[in-house]
C-alpha cells in the first residue's frame, strides 16, 4: 500500500478520539492527569489542524466543486470555533473543576463531529480530486513539516495565542 495523507489524518483523528475518551473518564481529583492529557491532545491536534489549514484545505478548495467549497467553509469555521472559543475556555478552567470537565467534553464533541464530517465528506471527495501519487506526496510533505522547526514555531505561536485568549476569558467571565 502506498502512503496516503487521508489515512494518516484518519489515524490521527482516531488517536484524538481515544485521548478524549480518556480525559472524559477522569475525575476532578485527577488535576495533573487532566493537564497531561490536555497536553497530549494539543500535541496531536495542533500540527494536524495547522497543516490542514495551511496546505490540505487550500489544495482541496482549488479543485472542489460547489458542494466541496461548502464542506470546506464548514470545516474552516469549525477550526476557528475550536481555536477561538473552545480551547481558550478549556484553558480558563482549573483542571480540578467540573467546569473543566464540561468544557473538555464539548471540546471532544466538536472534534468528533468535525473529524466525522471530514472523513465522510471532505476526505471522500479528496479521494476523487487527487491522484494516489498526490495523496502520497502530501503524506511525505506532512511528515517532513511536522518534524521541522517551522512547525514547532507555529505550534508555539498557537499555544501562546490560546493562553492570551484564555487570560482574557478569565478576566471577563
Ligand atoms: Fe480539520
Ligand atoms: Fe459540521
Ligand atoms: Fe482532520
Amino acid at each position: 500500500m502506498p502512503r496516503n495523507i487521508l489515512k494518516t489524518l484518519q489515524n490521527e483523528h482516531d488517536a484524538l478520539r481515544e485521548l478524549f475518551a480518556e480525559i472524559n473518564d477522569t475525575t476532578d481529583r485527577a488535576a495533573k492527569g487532566r493537564a497531561q492529557l490536555l497536553e497530549s491532545i494539543e500535541a496531536n491536534l495542533l500540527p494536524h489542524a495547522k497543516w490542514e489549514e495551511a496546505v490540505f484545505y487550500p489544495a482541496f478548495a482549488e479543485r472542489a466543486n460547489r458542494d466541496g467549497l461548502k464542506a470546506h467553509a464548514e470545516a474552516v469555521l469549525e477550526h476557528h470555533a475550536v481555536e477561538d472559543v473552545v480551547m481558550p475556555e478549556v484553558h480558563a478552567a482549573a483542571t480540578n473543576t467540573p467546569e473543566f470537565a464540561g468544557r473538555v467534553k464539548v471540546f471532544g464533541e466538536l472534534i468528533d463531529h468535525h473529524a466525522k464530517e471530514e472523513e465522510s465528506t471532505l476526505f471522500k471527495m479528496a479521494r476523487k480530486l487527487f491522484t494516489s501519487e498526490e495523496l502520497a506526496a502530501f503524506d511525505e510533505q506532512y511528515e517532513e513539516w511536522k518534524n521541522s522547526s517551522a512547525a514547532s514555531l507555529v505550534i508555539a505561536g498557537e499555544k501562546g495565542k490560546t493562553q492570551v485568549k484564555s487570560a482574557i476569558k478569565s478576566l471577563t467571565s
